[in-house]
């Protein structure tokens, strides 16, 4: 494993040098390097420190270029306008860096000098509840940022922070009881059958408790022996939450996305904190006894009314509802798995809820300055008409439901272009074309604004789809095999045509991004390399012609090429949890 510095790092680092030359008095300036247009890069941090230092841009930059003398990475440097430098790096550096790219097997990323421990809170359906289109983008964007930050290096464990206690199980656990063997064991079910008998079980106990006051009480008597641990009520809950991970199971597969059965976490597994959590926030004086409940009050957060909207740790009669389980489960994560950061993957609507959550527990002194709360607060997502995704009766679309239509969308496509496929490859495409399309189109949004859930848009072969990147990669792996005893080889003495170095550089960027984006919590800015790096590849293949090269040297350069943007791509998207098919 050998970790392979950027050109545009070591170019940034000669100037910088060359500027501290120059410029003794600037300390260690940043000059400011970016991509150009005009050359491969500009700097323009000479501007600013002139300025400051009251000189004149353009005699800086002079003097930079001088001190910077002739290094064996950049082909040209000049001074334009007011004091920019505009630098051309030489196309040998560019084949040079991406062969020793190629021969890592981390494409030459570094890990992380200090990893630190994230602990990320992702995928959190509700027990005995049906997935609905909100739930898939905790899944689809968690499970892109765990990728990306474990390929940092950073240590990550997840936490399903399922929804599985609360008053609800009074009711459903009451109505079993009177109504014996309606939950088939969950062993004898699929998620199917799974979620259809709780779905039954659902809409029946909740009719009986709207229509019957006994029932009721005896429902509300029900979270009491919950609570407190009574065996027989423990028990029937166990069959709920079992039969809800069968289904759960059943649509995380779907979604081709792996989540472990340890790290399913529930906000029943904080039943034990939650008394010492509260008795905790009471002795400090964080929490205060308000009407009977105990709750937190906060200067700054006011409901409508003006007063204050406090959060409430426990309720007046004396149960425990969210707020408790999520600060219990700070102070497991924090105390017991040494979170150095702890990342919570849910819907903006709760983003107040997490503010309250954390200040609560910064007052508590759970959460220091050495650990990183945020809450990677997601948007709604909207039906292509851009109004709240709903099925023409008005109810929330099944996940499933979904899934099933964006693989089928997915196989006409793939059948309307496949020339050599039986149809069984047409079907095994079309579930890891149909699945990446909708986590694409997902994470290729910034993650804070709602987006639009249209199908037509996402499986189209044009624009910034996975299906674009798909059919790149695999147009790549057709060449490869095409290519047959010819083998990809770098040949750094070859001059590069002007597509071949805009590729070359963008692949050369490929660990720079991926780190800008894990630190930012941004997979949609690794989504737009990937597509940027698919684009550039096409205007490559559109201008420089491989496997029918000049020279046989030449042919193995360009191979050299394509090959090292596939694994870049395969990469990036597996980051994202999408697949790469060979064959499209
Ligand atoms: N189960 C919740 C819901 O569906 C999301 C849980 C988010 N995680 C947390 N630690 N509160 O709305």
């Amino acid at each position: 494993m050998a970790s392979v510095p950027a050109l545009s790092t070591k170019v940034e680092q000669q100037l910088a040098d060359a500027l501290s030359a120059a410029l003794p008095e600037a300390g260690a300036a940043d000059p400011l390097l970016r991509r150009s247009d005009r050359a491969d890069f500009q700097a323009n941090g000479m501007l600013a420190l002139a300025k400051k230092l009251k000189g004149n841009p353009r005699e800086l930059a002079t003097k930079v270029v001088e001190a910077l003398g002739s290094p064996a990475e950049i082909a040209d440097v000049e001074v334009s306008g007011p004091g920019f430098l505009n630098i051309t790096v030489s196309d040998k550096a560019i084949t040079e860096t991406l062969a020793a790219r190629a021969a890592d097997d981390r494409l030459g990323v570094p890990l992380k000098e200090k990893p630190g421990l994230t602990v990320i809170d992702y995928a959190q359906p509700n027990v005995a509840k049906e997935m609905h289109v909100g739930h898939l983008r905790s899944a689809v964007i968690g499970d892109a940022l765990r990728g990306m930050l474990d390929f940092t290096g950073e240590k990550t464990i997840g936490r399903h922070h399922i929804g599985d206690w609360g008053t609800q199980f009074g009711m459903l656990i009451q109505y079993l009881i009177e109504n014996p063997g309606e939950l088939a064991p969950a062993d004898q079910v699929d998620g199917e059958q799974a979620m259809s008998n709780l779905n039954r079980v659902y809409k029946a106990s909740r009719a009986v408790f709207d229509a019957d006051e006994e029932f009721q009480d005896r429902a509300r008597k029900r979270v009491v022996a919950l609570q407190s641990g009574d065996k027989e009520t423990l028990d029937l809950w166990q069959q709920f939450v079992d039969e809800s991970k069968v289904y759960f199971h059943s649509v995380f597969a779907k979604l081709d996305m792996e989540v472990r059965d340890d790290e399913i976490v529930g906000e029943s597994a904080y039943n034990d904190m939650m008394a010492e959590t509260a008795r905790l926030l009471e002795e400090a004086g964080v929490a205060v006894r308000s009407e009977g409940a105990l709750v937190v009050f906060f200067d700054e957060i006011r409901g409508q009314d003006g007063e204050p909207t406090p959060l409430i740790v426990q309720k007046t009669d004396g149960g425990f509802g969210y707020a408790a389980s999520d600060l219990s489960a700070i102070r497991n994560r924090v105390f017991d798995l040494k979170a150095s950061t702890l990342l919570y993957v849910v819907d903006v609507r709760q983003s107040l809820h997490f503010r309250m959550v954390f200040e609560a527990a910064r007052r508590a002194g759970w959460l220091t300055d050495a650990v990183t709360a945020h809450n990677m607060a997601y948007g709604t997502v909207l039906g292509a008409d851009g109004k709240p995704f709903k099925t023409r009766e008005g109810v929330s679309v099944r996940l499933e439901d979904l899934l099933d239509e964006a693989v089928q969308r997915a196989a006409e496509v793939v059948r309307d272009k496949a020339r050599d496929l039986t149809e069984d490859e047409i079907q095994a495409q079309a579930v890891q074309v149909g699945i990446g399309a909708v986590k694409y189109a997902d994470l290729s949004t910034s993650p804070n604004r709602d987006y639009r859930f249209d199908l037509d848009q996402m499986v189209s072969l044009n624009g910034d789809t996975s299906v674009y990147l798909q059919y790149a990669y695999a147009r790549i792996q057709s060449i490869l095999r095409k290519a047959g005893e010819t083998g990809p080889a770098a040949h750094p003495e070859l001059e590069l045509a002007p597509a071949e170095r805009a590729l070359g550089l963008h692949l050369d960027a490929f660990g720079a991004t991926l780190f800008e984006a894990a630190a930012e919590y941004a997979p949609h800015k690794l989504a737009a390399y990937l597509y940027q790096l698919a684009s550039l590849y096409t205007t490559f293949y559109d201008q420089c012609p491989v496997l029918k090269a000049d020279t046989p040297a030449q042919v193995e350069n360009r191979l050299f090429l394509c090959a090292l943007t596939a694994r870049t791509l395969h990469q990036g998207m597996a980051l994202l949890g999408i697949r790469t098919p060979e064959r499209l």
